[in-house]
């Protein structure tokens, strides 16, 4: 496995909560979430939620999951963690983007031909945690 795209120990993701991780391609830079279904497989899917772009899921010390689904805590959109699919709020019907990982080695890699790199954490040049909307 190619350690540039190494993200986290494998067992620092569980089924209860995502780990925010940060995808590269030359100076291009995504945020991603990790997480694990019942099963044990890890997913990933983006951190960015499909009602408002610019609102991340995780904004580093996990999103809220909830009866095995992902909740934005923006306005309370949630999302199957086995299909990234919104079953509620008003982005139902949307799907969150996947990145592909695997798990090697007791370690999670992002393996998509699109990302050269990964690291754990936000991505440091966009830091929307704040946002200056208004919540409604
Ligand atoms: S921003 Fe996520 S549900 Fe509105």
């Amino acid at each position: 496995m190619d350690e540039d795209r190494r993200i986290v120990a494998a067992e620092e993701v569980t089924a209860g909560e995502t780990v925010v991780f940060t995808a590269k391609d030359g100076f291009e830079k995504t945020e991603g979430l990790l997480t694990r279904l019942d099963d044990g497989t890890v997913v990933a899917f983006t951190n960015y939620c499909p009602h408002w772009r610019d609102v991340r899921l995780d904004k580093g010390s996990s999103a809220l999951v909830r009866n095995g689904e992902i909740v934005c805590q923006k306005h309370g959109a949630t999302f199957e963690k086995s299909s990234g699919h919104c079953d509620f709020g008003p982005c139902e019907g949307a799907v969150l983007d996947t990145f592909e990982v695997t798990v090697d080695d007791g370690a999670v890699y992002l393996t998509g031909d699109e990302w050269d790199a990964a690291e754990p954490g936000l991505s440091e040049e966009r830091d929307l945690s704040s946002g200056g909307r208004i919540d409604f």
